[in-house]
C-alpha cells in the first residue's frame, strides 16, 4: 500500500526522502515521487512509474535539493500507475500534496471543482484534496494550517497526508484520519512518515498521531490539533527498534530471513508471559482478569494470514478450552450485520495493525455494545492496538516480505496462550496447563530442528518450477494449516493452489486429480491420520503425484509418486506452528525458481489499509 515520507530540516532532505522510500517498498507500490521546496522556495517535483530505484535514476539524472519535501510510493487504487497519477500531486505550482488512503466524496468534490473551472492533470482521489486546499482555501485568505484543517473537514473516507507551499515555505503540515501517521522527532528537524521504518535512519523518537489529528511542523516546532481544533499534546515514544532490524544481512529475500528468524521471533513471544508453567493473565493488559471473568465465547476477525491464524485457534479454543468459537474474514463481518451475544470477546488478528477491514469490523463490533476487544498484532503503536481494551503482542519485529511468515507464526504463538489463559476458567486444569506450556515453551527448538529441512525442500521445490495448479490437503487443524500453504504458493509462485479439507476430496477436486496436479498433504501423527491415509490412497488412485509433509512416526515411506518428507515428530497441539514451516519453505523456493519478487508479489501490498 502506499507510503509516505516527509521532512523539514536544515540539510539537504532529498536523501533523507529516498531512503525512506526505498524502507516503505516493502509495502508494495507501483509508482515513486517527491516534492521539495528549493532555495529559491520553488516546488521542484520528479516522478516515476516502478521502483523507487527508477526515481533515484532520474534523480541523479536531474538532482533536485531543498529543506522542505514530501516523497510517496503509490499502490494504484483510482487511476493506472502513471507518472501523472503518481504523488506528489500540485495545484498551481504552489502546493504539493502527499495522500495515503481513499476520498470517499471524491467524485463529488471533482464535480464542485470542475464546475468552478479548475483543471485536472490525474485520475486520483487526491488530486481533489490538493485543488480543495489551494484554490478552494488558501485563495480565499487562510494560511496553509487553516487551509489543510478546513479541507479535511470536507473529506469523507480515509487520509495520511503530507503538505507543504511555496507560499509558507518553513512549514510541513500532516494529517491523517482512517490511515496511518508519525511524527518523527529529530534536533532542530522533524518528520513524518506512515511507518517507523521509513525514520529509522534518522531518528528513534516517535509521535503517533491520534484520529483526527493536524500536525503543523517547523524546524524548530510541533504544534498538534485534534479533530476539534483544540492544541493537544502527544506523548514521544522512544522505538526499540533499530535501523537494521530492517536490513536483509545474510539473506538473499526478507521472506527467507524471516522465515529463519522464527525460533528467535516465538522465543520472544513466550519472553516474560509465563511463570511457573501458568501464562500470566496481566500480559494481556491490566483489566485482563476482570473482563476474561465475564467471557463466554470468542469471535475472531481477521484477514489474509491472520484469518488462518484465527482458523486455527478456533480449534484450539473449543477443543482445549471448551469455549465457542467463530472465525470470520474482517471484510464480510463488517457488512453483514452480525448477531453478538453479551459477553464475547472479539479478537483481531493483524500483523500491521493497519489493516482498513480488521479496523472496520472492530468499530462495527464495538458499536454492538456487547463486547470486549482483545488484538493480537505485531505493531505495539498501531490503530488496532489503540483501539482495543486488551492487547497481547506478536514480537516478531518488523515484517518486511509481503508474504506473511513469522507474522503468521508468532500469532499462533500468542493464539495460544490466550487459549490457555481463557481456558483455565473453563476446565483446563492446571496439570493440563503445565502440560501445554511445556510444549509451547518447546516450539522454538523444534522450529529450529524443522528449518535444517531446507535443503530437502530445495530440492523438492525443482519439481514444482513447471506447475500450474497445486491441491493442499489436511485435516483438522491442519486444514487451516494446508489453507496458509495455498496462500503461500500462490502469492509469491503466482501458481495457481487451493486447499481442501482431506475429507472433502471425493466432493470436487477429486476431478482435477491427474499427474499434472501435485497434491501436498500435511500429516502429523494424530487421530485423523487412518482417515487422511485413505485420502491420499484415494488420490494414488487417480495417478495423482503426492508430497506428503509427515510426521516421522505416521508410518509414511516414498514410493513411486511419493515423497514424503520427514517433519520433527511433536505433539499435535503445537503441530499447525512447526508444520507451517516446511510449506513456508517450499513457496519461497518455488517462488525463486521461478523468479518472481519474493519479497513484493506483483499487485500485492503488506499492509491493505484501503478498502
Ligand atoms: C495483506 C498481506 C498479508 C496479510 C494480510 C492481513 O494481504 O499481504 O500477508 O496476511 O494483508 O494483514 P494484517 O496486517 O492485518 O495481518
Amino acid at each position: 500500500m502506499c507510503g509516505i515520507v516527509g521532512a523539514i530540516a536544515e540539510r539537504d532532505v532529498t536523501p533523507i526522502l529516498l531512503e525512506g522510500l526505498r524502507r516503505l517498498e516493502y509495502r508494495g507500490y507501483d509508482s515513486a515521487g517527491l516534492a521539495v521546496l528549493d532555495s529559491k522556495h520553488h516546488l521542484q517535483r520528479a516522478r516515476k512509474p516502478g521502483k523507487v530505484a527508477m526515481l533515484e535514476q532520474a534523480l541523479s539524472a536531474s538532482p533536485i535539493h531543498g529543506t522542505v519535501g514530501i516523497a510517496h510510493t503509490r499502490w494504484a487504487t483510482h487511476g493506472e500507475p502513471t507518472e501523472s497519477n503518481a504523488h506528489p500531486h500540485i495545484c498551481n505550482q504552489t502546493v504539493a500534496v502527499v495522500h495515503n488512503g481513499i476520498i470517499e466524496n471524491h467524485d463529488t468534490l471533482r464535480e464542485q471543482q470542475r464546475a468552478k473551472g479548475y483543471t485536472f492533470t490525474s485520475d486520483t482521489d487526491t488530486e481533489t484534496i490538493v485543488h480543495e486546499i489551494y484554490e478552494n482555501h488558501i485563495n480565499k485568505g487562510l494560511d496553509l494550517l487553516a487551509a489543510v484543517q478546513a479541507t479535511v473537514k470536507g473529506l469523507h473516507g480515509a487520509y495520511a497526508l503530507g503538505v507543504i507551499s511555496k507560499q509558507d515555505p518553513q512549514r510541513l503540515i500532516t494529517a491523517r484520519m482512517g490511515s496511518p501517521l508519525v511524527i518523527g522527532v529529530g534536533i532542530g528537524e522533524y518528520f513524518i512518515a506512515s511507518d517507523v521504518a521509513a525514520l529509522l535512519p534518522v531518528t528513534r523518537r516517535f509521535i503517533f498521531l491520534e484520529e483526527g489529528d493536524v500536525a503543523d511542523l517547523t524546524r524548530q516546532s510541533l504544534r498538534i490539533f485534534d479533530r476539534t481544533g483544540k492544541q493537544v499534546e502527544r506523548e514521544i515514544k522512544e522505538s526499540e527498534l533499530s535501523a537494521d532490524a530492517v536490513e536483509l544481512g545474510q539473506y538473499r529475500h526478507y521472506m527467507q530471513k524471516e522465515i529463519f528468524e522464527q525460533p528467535r521471533a516465538i522465543a520472544d513471544t513466550l519472553e516474560g508471559r509465563i511463570v511457573n508453567d501458568q501464562v500470566i493473565e496481566q500480559s494481556f493488559g491490566h483489566q485482563a482478569s476482570e473482563i476474561f471473568e465475564q467471557i463466554k465465547e470468542v469471535r475472531i476477525i481477521a484477514c489474509g494470514t491472520s484469518y488462518h491464524a484465527g482458523l486455527i485457534a478456533s480449534y484450539w479454543f473449543e477443543s482445549l478450552a471448551d469455549i465457542p468459537c467463530r472465525v470470520e474474514v474482517a471484510s464480510e463481518f463488517r457488512y453483514r450485520q452480525p448477531h453478538l451475544r453479551k459477553n464475547t470477546l472479539v479478537v483481531t488478528i493483524s500483523q500491521s495493525g493497519e489493516t482498513a477491514d480488521t479496523l472496520a469490523a472492530l468499530k462495527e463490533a464495538k458499536a454492538s455494545g456487547n463486547v470486549h476487544s482483545l488484538a493480537v498484532c505485531n505493531v505495539a503503536e498501531s490503530s488496532l492496538t489503540r483501539e482495543s481494551d486488551l492487547i497481547l503482542l506478536t514480537r516478531a519485529g518488523p515484517e518486511i516480505g509481503v508474504a506473511s511468515t513469522k507474522g503468521f507464526t508468532t500469532q499462533l504463538t500468542a493464539l495460544l496462550l490466550l487459549v490457555l489463559v481463557l481456558g483455565r476458567r473453563h476446565g483446563i486444569s492446571a496439570k493440563r496447563e503445565k502440560e501445554l506450556v511445556h510444549h509451547l515453551e518447546q516450539v522454538a527448538a523444534k522450529v529450529e530442528k524443522v528449518l535444517e529441512m531446507d535443503e530437502s525442500i530445495r530440492l523438492l521445490s525443482e519439481q514444482f518450477g513447471d506447475k500450474e495448479h497445486a491441491l493442499f490437503l489436511g485435516r483438522g487443524t491442519m486444514y487451516p494449516v494446508a489453507m496458509e500453504g495455498a496462500l503461500k504458493l500462490k502469492e509469491i509462485s503466482y501458481i495457481h493452489a487451493e486447499a481442501y479439507p482431506a475429507g472433502e476430496l471425493k466432493h470436487g477436486p477429486l476431478a482435477l486429480v491427474d499427474s499434472e496436479m501435485p497434491i501436498i498433504a500435511v500429516a502429523p501423527n494424530n487421530e485423523l491420520l487412518e482417515k487422511l491415509k485413505s485420502n491420499l490412497q484415494e488420490v494414488r488412485a487417480r495417478g495423482g503425484k503426492l508430497f506428503v509433509f509427515a510426521d516421522g512416526e505416521a508410518g509414511f515411506k516414498s514410493e513411486v509418486d511419493v515423497t514424503v518428507l520427514d517433519v520433527e515428530s511433536i505433539n499435535d497441539v503445537i503441530a499447525p506452528i512447526i508444520f507451517s514451516i516446511p510449506l513456508q519453505l517450499l513457496s519461497y523456493h518455488v517462488a525463486v525458481i521461478k523468479g518472481t519478487d519474493v519479497d513484493k508479489p506483483r499487485n500485492l501490498a503488506k499492509a491493505v489499509t484501503v478498502e
